[in-house]
């Protein structure tokens, strides 16, 4: 495996550090590479997931209207499909703050959710979840087993891609899945990546990008086969992976198409993140020219969104406070910190509608429609660096 993209020395793309807690901030070389066999799309270093998940990890699934929605109907559909009958079983890797469980719950199902960070678990025990509060690899899943008896169902969202010992995941699943019992998950998806050169959605979480084709390979090293693959608009473009055991169920034909496509836009090849690479700088040159010219005429620019693609897009860039002086975003566990590394305040969206800046950096592009529907009275001008840098 050779690194393809550089996106130079990074801290943690959700830290999120107090002003006054920036002594021993946490730097790693966020080199992305691609594997020789099975073209995994994966980050060089390996970051501990105790550094990562803490108890205090700010992420909420429930912030945004679309993603609560999104998450609603995920739950509906699988009640109607593969939780219907007597007794069935959902296991939910990162159940987060229980957006997608709430829904279980209520309909009156057998569900568990595991989740290691300390608050977002308590915010869905207060949904009338149940948690069990540690990582997923394959010691958790025997454990469900021997408590709980076999899942019909194992989903997860956002979090498949971001533990790096995938490997004990799948083997994990192969031990809790009953006979037909299915393994769904969805994640940010290669393909769009690639066609949006979203660069910023590499940061330390997101150990791999999956792509259809890497994960039918590592589904199949461990005695899974892909038999569905539906294309999501969530995240900026997701994919959601169906895996069920060996033989056990016949793939859609979205599978062969999927693959086709990927290989005739070469996904699985380094040439292709090398030019991913190439467009990512281009970026970072455009953005920055244009911040510092904008800066020269004594323009104001704030940032719109403080997602963990920040901390890579300002950190890589060279972004600071004094381009921009302030972000804001709607977490209340985001404000009154700095993005780690470039040290960008967070403030509350109200700062951002007082100060009225003359331009907004939009960096929650994947939430741009609803950001930009609530800040309808914005006066000043958008900035967009996704696919390209322009301003709207
Ligand atoms: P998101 O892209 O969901 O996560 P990630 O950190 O995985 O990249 O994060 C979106 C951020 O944007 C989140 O911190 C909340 C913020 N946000 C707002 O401030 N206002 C909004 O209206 C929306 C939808 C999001």
């Amino acid at each position: 495996m050779k690194g393809s993209i550089d996106l130079g020395v990074q801290p943690r793309g959700n830290a999120f550090p107090k002003p006054d807690g920036l002594a021993g901030e946490f730097f790693y070389p966020l080199i992305v590479g691609m594997c020789d066999s099975c073209a995994m799309v994966q980050l060089m270093a390996d970051i501990p997931q105790e550094v990562r998940y803490h108890d205090q990890y700010p992420y909420r699934a429930s912030n945004s209207t679309v993603h609560s929605a999104h998450f609603a109907g995920v739950a509906h559909r699988l009640l109607r499909t593969e939780l219907t009958g007597h007794d069935r079983f959902i296991v939910e890797i990162g159940c987060n703050d229980g957006v997608m469980l709430a829904s279980i719950a209520e309909a009156g199902v057998r569900h568990l959710g595991v989740e290691p960070s300390q608050e977002v678990a308590e915010l869905a025990r207060s949904r009338g979840i149940e948690v069990l509060p540690r990582f997923f690899d394959e010691e958790t899943a025997a454990q469900i087993r021997a408590g709980y008896g076999p899942a019909d169902v194992i989903f997860g969202a956002n979090v498949i891609a971001h533990i790096s010992h995938l490997d004990s995941v799948l083997k994990g699943a192969v031990t809790l899945l009953g006979p037909d019992g299915v393994f769904v998950f969805e994640e940010p998806y290669l393909g769009a990546v690639v066609e949006q050169t979203a660069f910023d959605l590499f940061y330390d979480e997101h150990s791999f990008v999956f792509s259809v084709s890497s994960i039918r390979a590592a589904a199949r090293l461990f005695g899974l086969d892909l038999v569905d693959a539906e294309p999501l608009a969530i995240h900026g473009g997701s994919m959601r992976y169906t895996l069920a055991k060996r033989g056990a169920r016949r793939p859609t034909p979205a599978v062969a198409e999927l693959l086709a496509a990927e290989r005739a836009r070469g996904l699985d090849r380094h040439a292709t993140l090398e030019e991913l690479n190439r467009r990512a700088e281009r970026v970072r040159d455009d953005l920055t020219s244009l911040l510092r010219s904008l800066r020269a005429e004594g323009k104001r620019v704030a940032g719109y969104g403080a997602p963990a693609k920040i901390t890579t897009v300002t950190n890589y860039c060279g972004i600071g406070a004094d381009l921009i002086p302030y972000v804001c975003d709607s977490t209340p566990s985001k404000q009154n910190r700095v993005v780690a590394g470039s040290h960008i305040p967070v403030v509350p969206p109200s700062v951002f509608r007082r100060d009225r800046p003359d331009y907004a950096v939009l960096f929650a592009w994947n939430h741009a429609e609803e950001i930009m529907e609530k800040e309808s009275g914005f006066t000043g001008r958008w900035i967009v660096y996704i696919p390209e840098v322009r301003i709207l």
